[in-house]
């Protein structure tokens, strides 16, 4: 593994010589409001479908975060990272993407946004934004009354598409895929639905589930729309090439936040992945 982290800071290095460009401006500080709009943002979360998740399907679907104990620890360090990082730049918006497909994305997402539904004072939503090839649904095992395609499109609602875990972490997820993502993800109506729902919901933070970079332009499509991005890299199938590519493309239209190195089979007890800032 060293000899991979070498590989990535060494690139990054290279690359980091170019200044990259501005990336979007968040409007606010990650504090919590106290205005009466408090009220509205309460009630718009709790007006959402509840999620359980029986231990038996987390446990297939590899989530480890949810009563946290030792198997979170890895996730919860992580989490601190990105909690850490995102107010530090007043970042809001973190997209999670890969080079190839099944390094783990939608297993870090889901992780990650569970960890951080620990966080009692701070409220999360995740969006499955892998229009191509949705999973979370049927990993989590529900059925929302809509896909988050169709509330990108105006046909539906976040109320309608998104369930709730707790009071403080919302999950929007898909009913099937769709053909025209990547139009979809670059829509100027894109914009628009994402600053509605952080009107409504003023959620601390927004993961975004995103496809693989190297398979379809969709996450590209959706760059400019995010404050950073966490590139997974899976051990023994993702290359240093992959890692630079991608890592330069990202740069190109936003922050990267860092490579977790995942499915690291040598790493023991702990969850198998590994975190570059
Ligand atoms: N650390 C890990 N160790 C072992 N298996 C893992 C690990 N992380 C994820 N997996 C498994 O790898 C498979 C792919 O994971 P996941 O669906 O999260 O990847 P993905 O990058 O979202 O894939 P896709 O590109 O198809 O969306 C799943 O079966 C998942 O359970
Ligand atoms: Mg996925």
């Amino acid at each position: 593994m060293e000899r991979i982290q070498e590989a990535i800071a060494k690139a990054r290095a290279t690359r980091d010589a170019t200044p990259a460009p501005a990336a979007r401006v968040a409007p606010t500080a990650m504090e919590p409001s106290l205005d009466s709009t408090q009220v509205g943002v309460t009630a718009a979360w709790g007006a959402l479908s509840p999620l359980v998740i029986p231990q038996k399907l987390a446990t297939k679907g590899r989530i480890v975060t949810i009563s946290g104990g030792k198997e979170a620890t890895a996730f919860d360090a992580m989490r601190t990272k990105v909690i850490q990082q995102m107010r530090a730049n007043n970042w809001r918006r973190l997209a999670i993407t890969s080079p190839a497909a099944g390094c783990g994305k939608t297993t870090i997402s889901l992780n990650l946004a569970f960890s951080l539904a620990r966080q009692p004072d701070l409220r999360s939503i995740l969006v499955e934004l892998d229009l191509r090839r949705p999973s979370i649904a049927q990993t989590l095992q529900f059925k929302p009354k809509a896909g988050f395609s169709q509330v990108l499109e105006g046909r539906s609602t976040f109320a309608d598409c998104a369930v709730g875990f707790g009071n403080n972490l919302a999950i929007a997820a898909n009913t099937g895929p769709v053909r025209n993502a990547a139009e979809m993800l670059q829509s100027s109506a894109t914009p628009v639905c994402l600053a509605e729902i952080e009107a409504t919901y003023a959620p601390d933070i927004m993961i975004f589930d995103m496809p693989p970079m190297l398979v379809t332009d969709d996450a590209m499509a959706f760059a400019g729309q995010v404050d950073c991005v966490l590139l997974v890299a899976a051990a023994e199938s993702t290359t240093i090439k992959e890692v630079d590519t991608c890592e330069r493309e990202i740069a190109s239209q936003t922050n990267v936040m860092g490579v977790i190195l995942n499915k690291c089979r040598y790493m023991g007890q702990e969850y198998g992945y590994g975190y570059y800032g």
